[in-house]
């Protein structure tokens, strides 16, 4: 790559956000510079998709050349970039003036920093420019709740990109990945009571990390390495990536599919496995979960012509948590199950679906009632489920949501729920009942 272009565009960038200091976005002198900052990525962008600029320990980069001698404008980019807390910037094939000029704007007008700097570009329609956000240290970030939004945020990217036609990058997924995995073992109540946040407008790519949530708990379950935990984590968030290719009318069609819209669905885990062969880092095991998560344990399911390739155990714990988080997600078609009754369910099917052993393992660690079951107590109060020990499901924490005369508490209060204490739970209630959202009364600020 020619360094003089390279040069060029840092030129160019710095010159256009002082500029901005004097001339509004819209002022010819402003336009004008949009005009050469775009030129001049255009010429970078011929021959790759995309290029990077950022910070390698406080000095510019641009692609391959770091910026080592004196060049005032990678400097002031240098340090605008640390006031941004960035570490850097995304350009991508095609990009256009008026996202050149929300990228300034936004830069000039300095509100937002980091992550929201970056969410900020994305909420205004930057489809071709990413900012890099600066790796927050802060041990916050560990917490399950920013784990689990960093994930849906992590998914919405690569979808972004498999709906450009490029192919994603795996490091970000990768990453929240292991996250989630360690979380798993250290908060399970917490991850499985987020995977009950159901975001039914983006269904798809919340049913992605809630199936990636749910598999880790069933890996757990079952035992595997964290080497393999890693990888079902992994197949879990990419496993309907194939969706993406088939028309979005048939994927969100409430009610019965007809003969061909099935046909057209069941091409969904090879359009996938079609996208995971091309990422780098991705393992043929993650394939095998993609490609083979609606074939069922009695081999019966889709897609017919690769049962042969399909060899995986993981890829059958993928399958158990695909099914259960469908099955306790509202549909247009259906009333969500009761995480009693989805384990019913999940044991009707046990043998002939789904591997009866993962199965047995999996219901065996959510307990008689798992995070998210709204509960009757013998003296009649209803309490929700907030978490059950991994070690011993009897010892469960309850939430108590209505008094035993049936009014809904202003001020739902704990209660810490041991087998040898005089309280007991009679049975489940559907949440539906008694008009309410379970979701609605987890704690998530402490999550
Ligand atoms: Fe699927």
């Amino acid at each position: 790559m020619n360094v003089e272009e390279i040069k060029q565009v840092v030129q160019v960038l710095a010159a256009a956000i002082k500029g901005l200091r004097l001339y509004a976005v819209d002022h010819p002198a402003t336009v004008r510079q949009v005009e050469a900052l775009q030129n001049g990525l255009f010429s970078l962008l011929q021959h790759k998709k995309q290029i990077s600029m950022g910070l390698l320990e406080g000095t510019l980069f641009v692609e391959d050349h770091l910026f080592m001698q004196e060049f005032p404008a990678a400097n002031e980019l240098a340090k605008l970039l640390e006031s941004r807390d960035l570490t850097g910037f995304e350009f991508l094939a095609g990009l256009s003036a008026k996202e050149i000029q929300t990228l300034l704007y936004l830069i000039h007008a300095g509100e937002c920093k980091g992550q929201d700097f970056a969410d900020a570009l994305k909420s205004q329609g930057v489809k071709r420019i990413h900012a890099v956000a600066a790796e927050d240290e802060d041990e916050d970030d560990q917490k399950p709740r920013k784990v689990y939004r960093k994930a849906l945020k992590v998914v919405d990217q690569i979808f972004q990109d498999v709906r450009m036609g490029e192919i994603p990058s795996s490091t970000e997924a990768i990453k929240v990945v292991k996250s989630m995995a360690q979380l798993t073992i250290t908060e399970p109540h917490a991850m499985l009571a987020l995977s009950m946040l159901k975001d039914y407008d983006n269904y798809t790519f919340t049913h992605s990390v809630n199936v990636s949530v749910i598999s880790l708990a069933v890996g757990r379950a079952c035992k595997v390495t964290d080497e393999q935990l890693k990888t079902l984590g992994l197949g879990g968030l990419l496993h309907d990536l194939g969706k993406l290719r088939i028309d979005i009318e048939i994927i969100t069609k409430p009610g019965k599919l007809t003969d061909a819209e099935f046909e057209a669905i069941k091409a969904h885990p090879g359009f996938g496995a079609d996208i995971i062969r091309e990422m780098e880092d991705v393992t043929s095991e993650v394939m095998q979960i993609v490609l083979g998560h609606h074939l069922r344990y009695d081999r019966s399911g889709y897609p017919q012509d690769h049962t042969g390739a399909i060899v995986s155990p993981l890829v059958e714990m993928a399958a158990i948590a695909d099914a259960y988080d469908a099955m306790t997600t509202l549909r247009s078609y259906q009333r969500p199950f009761t995480p009693r009754n989805a384990i019913a369910r999940l044991r009707e099917v046990s043998g002939s679906f789904l591997h009866p052993d993962f199965v047995t393992s999996f219901i065996n660690s959510l307990g008689a009632y798992p995070v998210g079951s709204l509960v009757r107590l013998d003296n009649n109060m209803i309490a929700l489920v907030t978490k059950v020990d991994p070690k011993d499901t009897n010892l469960i924490d309850l939430k108590v949501l209505f008094d035993p005369d049936g009014t809904l508490l202003a001020d739902p209060y704990m209660i810490h729920f041991h087998p040898g204490q005089p309280l007991r739970i009679v049975s489940e209630v559907d949440p539906h009942s008694r008009g309410i959202d379970v979701t609605d009364f987890f704690d998530l600020d402490a999550l």
